[in-house]
């Protein structure tokens, strides 16, 4: 195998492209190789170079493991099959039957989905609290021992966002850890381990990988022993990333940077023009002045991110009419790809969240996300223009 490419500059768009890389010595390929094995020769009994099956390691997925954890300003990075598949390994790897977690009251469908309908009847509770709010974060650390505190910031789909600091703090405080599902800003424009965060969460699905051609999760961690528990919990169930996507997602992640920060370009001018036009009778987007958290987001984040969400009038009706309507903006469950993607998070991605909850955390039935891509946004404007008629 070759070796890796040393780390002779830390910018972070050099990291993107460089960090991780393994230079093959045989054909001096540029790119590191897709490692398409099962298993690997060993030398003798007892004697391997670092892979012995590819359930435990593979050196395409080890590639990405560095790099990731490079762009987090991180040491440590496990990556699986699926973000899911990451959140799963994180609480197998840290809860026991009778544990607990508190976790942001708006969070992605399929975690509260995790946590209420297979992580509950091993006897791990989860409460979801609105993280946002100090004082209730705080009552529901004294009410009982956590083990963890989950915090999605923005959240997916209402955008709240959660203070980092503030949380890693009083999370410390009570004995709990920080884990931030970083998966809808990325490094690029959120530092949650400059933060005190303890673990960093990501769907890659999204704007890691960046071009809808992958599912795959990740953990990050400055501490190697969570490492080591991340590491056995995926190798003891079987939940790495395959080669393939894995060496997608290197290809992906390199232009992290240029993406994320066009990305927050053109949502920055869909959401002046959606905010102006009459029918829109909500909008949040962290990079406008008229987001209530306007001062956290600048405070914690680089810049507001590709994600919209809104409401128009004619409520859920007038909404499904909308996404029904567009032409260029995909009607798709996912978000973070180049492409525009527009979303109805009640039927969709949040249609497992119970309804009391999705009202709670302000996921109401009218609300739609946008994930704002590359194209020209004066296409994507003249798009929305047309389908709001
Ligand atoms: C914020 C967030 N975290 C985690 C996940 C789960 O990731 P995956 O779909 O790759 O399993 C998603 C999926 O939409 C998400 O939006």
């Amino acid at each position: 195998m070759g070796v890796a490419v040393q780390q002779l500059a830390e910018s972070f768009d050099t990291l993107a492209l460089h960090a991780g890389a393994v230079a093959d010595p045989t054909t001096g390929a540029l790119l590191t190789p897709i490692y398409q094995t099962t298993t690997y020769r060993q030398e003798a009994v007892g004697k391997d170079k670092g892979f012995t099956y590819s359930r435990s390691a593979n050196p395409t997925v080890s590639a990405l493991e560095r790099r990731l954890a490079a762009l987090e300003g991180a040491d440590y990075c496990t990556c699986y099959a699926t973000g899911l598949a990451a959140m799963t390994v994180l609480c197998l790897a840290l809860l026991r039957a009778g544990e607990h977690v508190v976790a942001s009251e708006a969070v992605y469908g399929g975690t509260v989905r995790l946590f209420n309908q297979v992580l509950a009847p091993f006897g791990v509770t989860a409460e979801f609290v609105d993280t946002a709010d100090e004082a209730a974060l705080r009552k529901a650390l004294t009410a009982r021992p956590t083990r963890f505190v989950f915090i999605e910031t923005p959240a997916n789909p209402t955008l709240k966002l959660t203070d980092i600091e503030l949380t890693a703090r009083i999370a410390r405080d009570a004995g709990a850890l920080l884990v931030v599902d970083n998966t809808l800003l990325t490094p690029a424009l959120q530092r949650p381990f400059e933060l005190q965060a303890d673990v960093v969460l990501h769907s890659t699905t999204k704007f890691i990988e960046g071009h809808n051609a992958t599912v795959g999760g990740a953990l990050i961690t400055r501490d190697p022993e969570l490492h080591e528990r991340f590491s056995f919990t995926r190798n003891a169930i079987g939940a790495i990333q395959s080669p393939f996507p894995a060496w997608l997602t290197l290809q992906g992640v390199k232009t992290i940077g240029l993406r994320m920060a066009q990305h927050s370009e053109n949502a920055l001018r869909i959401a002046r023009f959606l905010e102006t036009h009459p029918r829109v009778t909500k909008l949040l987007y962290p990079g406008l002045e008229s987001f209530p958290q306007f001062e956290l987001a600048r405070k914690q984040q680089t810049s507001g991110g590709a994600l919209i969400a809104f409401e128009i009038e004619g409520g859920v009706e007038a909404g499904i009419r909308l996404m029904n309507n567009v032409r260029l903006c995909a009607l798709a469950e996912n978000l973070g790809s180049v492409e525009t993607l527009i979303t109805h998070p009640a039927s969709m991605t949040h249609a497992d969240v119970p309804a009391r909850q999705r009202q709670d955390a302000g996921i109401t039935d009218g609300l739609v996300r946008l994930s704002v891509g590359l194209e020209d946004p004066v296409d994507v404007i003249r798009d929305l223009l047309q389908a709001l008629l």
